[in-house]
């Protein structure tokens, strides 16, 4: 072919371009031999076009043609013809034209693959997916597939949206250092090796939070950054080592005005790129109350089913393990002054459910520290059978009121002296029964909500001090702020988190902008003034010359792509993830290095794996 560069894509063609002679390049996505005719699907990321090697063909594009096998990299010239009616493929874009080959180059052949490009589904309809190391030691290949091609698209798609959004509201993007001074944030750091300055180490930053705060002391008033970030700790669904946050920061600004940005930000991405249309302004649900009601800080607010408050049950009955939870007893439970006794209701399953099926939310209750679940269901006749029932008998109605139960409805209990510890146990059941029993709300596709009024401090009871609940840069709030150190467990802080489908996708604050304030709660952390000003003293130095009131927010852009795109974990998004042991089968990394780099880096290995 004399000039085989492609003329158009492979997902283009439709009957209007019936007649038109086309160069097309793409990969060989299958091909069929049937009547004495082949037929070649040819792919791109645009699509697929199918190919006919027929009759008239020359001998040697037939020969070619002939040759052709799975992924070769081929540029196809023909004409493209309408196809017969009844040929019509509806369901592919291209599915009423085909392209008549009248020469066909082969650019690269390619070996037997490891796993197949297309599709493969289990008989009930399941993709079969091959395993996770073998994509990704191929992930050049496993990003052939045409999900892995849908999801990296829309994630190229939403960062545009942001940078389209928040550029038109006047932020800048500012890109930060990502050779840092070593501040841990929360998690560890990763750190590389100074040639030049023996012994000392640049660290990679967890977030850009400190130089957010530097920009705006600085005057840009508001900053974005899609900003790569770094944190050594155990990869999970929703974790990665490395990872991307949409960081924001604003000054002069209040919590209102970082959460209606947010909003106005992911209403814009929704609408650009799924054509999804968002709820204006997202639920705000009180750090106490999400956790009461769904027993979590990221609670999935795709169905409903609260959680209750069953501490008048304790008076009912002489039932000891209600007592306790009712008791209000333990320094937690006085802190939010709510009980550990909580209830679900699960409607109109009692005839459905075996001791079995409950034994199973049971052990589900006992991973997050409950003792147990305590259970009975309402029968047809409205009266309590099976678990503690026969504790309750005679209260039927009482009890059936107050909740709001109804007959053939399954009640669930988990008593702590620890209001927290009963409502994550009892929250994790929740959750588990919205995804056995699918409870989720179809119209309900990606619910979003505010958690707000996050306590400032939590109790280390491992180590015996407080820690921040955010990061400790946050603001307390100002009603707070004389009882700091004489109450440091009832203060709220000015932070936010934003949820959506039970996951946590940011979280951010309003910050502190004096100094004297900001060594307030270094002092209450149990920062000496030595570490503080080791590790933070350029912040608390450059709030001495003028800092504005600021704030801002981080939602993570792999989490949002994923929820965006059905997956439950973020390196289905991501181009070139780590495994779950940070390694990248592909290029074999971390991996071991020359000892004359090491020399020059000043480093001595005391230890290598395997050794
Ligand atoms: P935070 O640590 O809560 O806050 O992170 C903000 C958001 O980043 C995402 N995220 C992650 N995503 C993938 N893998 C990880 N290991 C990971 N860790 C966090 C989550 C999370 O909600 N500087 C503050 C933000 C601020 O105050 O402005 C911060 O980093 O979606």
């Amino acid at each position: 072919m004399e000039n085989s560069k492609r003329t158009c894509t492979c997902g283009q063609l439709t009957a209007a371009d019936a007649g038109k002679t086309v160069i097309l390049n793409g990969w060989v996505h299958r091909t069929r031999e049937l009547g004495g005719l082949t037929f070649i699907l040819l792919r791109d990321r645009y699509g697929i076009t199918q190919v006919v090697v027929g009759d008239k063909a020359a001998d040697d594009v037939k020969k070619i043609a002939a040759q052709l096998k799975s992924e070769y990299c081929i540029a196809v010239k023909g004409v493209v013809a309408a196809r017969n009616e009844k040929d019509i493929n509806k369901e592919m874009s291209t599915g009423a034209i085909e392209v008549e080959a009248q020469e066909i180059e082969v650019f690269t052949t390619a070996q037997t693959l490891p796993f197949q490009i297309d599709e493969v589904r289990q008989k009930d309809g399941t993709v079969v997916l091959p395993n996770e190391d073998l994509r990704l030691k191929y992930r050049y290949l496993d990003l052939r597939r045409a999900p892995m091609q849908n999801h990296i698209i829309l994630r190229s798609k939403v960062t545009f949206a942001v940078r389209e959004y928040l550029t038109k509201l006047g932020f800048l993007e500012i890109e930060t250092p990502t050779f840092i001074k070593s501040t841990p944030e929360g998690a560890r750091d990763y750190l590389v090796p100074s040639r030049v300055h023996p012994g000392k180490f640049y660290s990679l930053p967890q977030s850009p939070q400190l130089y957010k705060q530097l920009l705006m002391v600085s005057g840009f008033d508001k900053y974005f950054q899609i900003a790569r970030c770094y944190r050594d700790e155990d990869a999970r669904g929703d974790r990665q080592p490395e990872f991307t946050q949409i960081d924001m920061e604003m000054s002069f600004t209040d919590r209102d005005e970082v959460l209606t940005v947010t909003e106005g930000m992911l209403g814009h991405v929704f609408k650009e790129t799924l054509g999804y249309e968002l709820p204006v302004h997202f639920d705000r649900i009180s750090w106490d109350d999400a956790f009461d009601l769904y027993g979590s800080d990221k609670p999935d607010l795709r169905f409903d089913m609260k959680m209750q408050d069953a501490a008048f049950m304790a008076d009912l009955a002489d039932f000891n393990a209600f007592k306790a939870g009712a008791a209000n007893a333990s320094k937690t439970i006085e802190r939010h002054k709510r009980s550990g006794l909580k209830a679900l209701v699960v409607k109109n399953v009692a005839d459905k459910f075996s001791r079995k099926n409950i034994e199973a939310l049971e052990a589900v209750a006992k991973t997050y520290k409950a003792k147990g679940l305590a259970w009975m269901k309402i029968d047809a006749a409205g009266k309590f059978e099976g678990g503690i029932s026969k504790f309750y008998a005679g209260k039927e109605d009482e009890i059936c009121s107050k909740l709001n139960a109804q007959k053939n409805d399954l009640l669930l209990f988990v008593s702590d002296e620890k209001w927290q510890v009963a409502c994550v146990a009892l929250g994790a059941v929740r959750k588990q029964l919205g995804k056995d029993l699918n409870l989720y709300n179809p119209a309900d596709e990606f619910h979003f909500a505010w958690i707000i009024d996050f306590p400032y401090f939590a109790w280390n009871e491992e180590e015996n001090h407080w820690e921040t609940e955010h990061h400790m840069f946050t603001l307390p709030q100002k009603k707070y702020w004389d009882t700091l150190e004489s109450d440091p467990g009832s203060v709220k802080g000015d932070l936010y988190d934003l949820v959506m489908n039970g996951y946590e996708i940011a979280s951010g604050s309003m910050r502190i902008n004096d100094p004297a304030l900001q060594e307030r709660i270094f002092e209450i952390v149990g920062y000496s003034r030595e570490r503080a000003d080791k590790a933070f003293g350029f912040l608390v130095n450059a709030f001495k010359f003028g800092a504005p009131p600021h704030g801002g927010i981080a939602p993570g852009l792999d989490r949002l792509v994923m929820l965006m795109c059905h997956e439950d974990s973020i390196k289905e998004v991501i181009a070139f993830p780590k495994n779950t042991l940070a390694q990248s089968p592909m290029d074999d990394c971390p991996s071991y290095v020359d000892d004359a780099q090491l020399k020059d880096l000043h480093i001595v290995c005391t230890e290598r794996e395997g050794e």
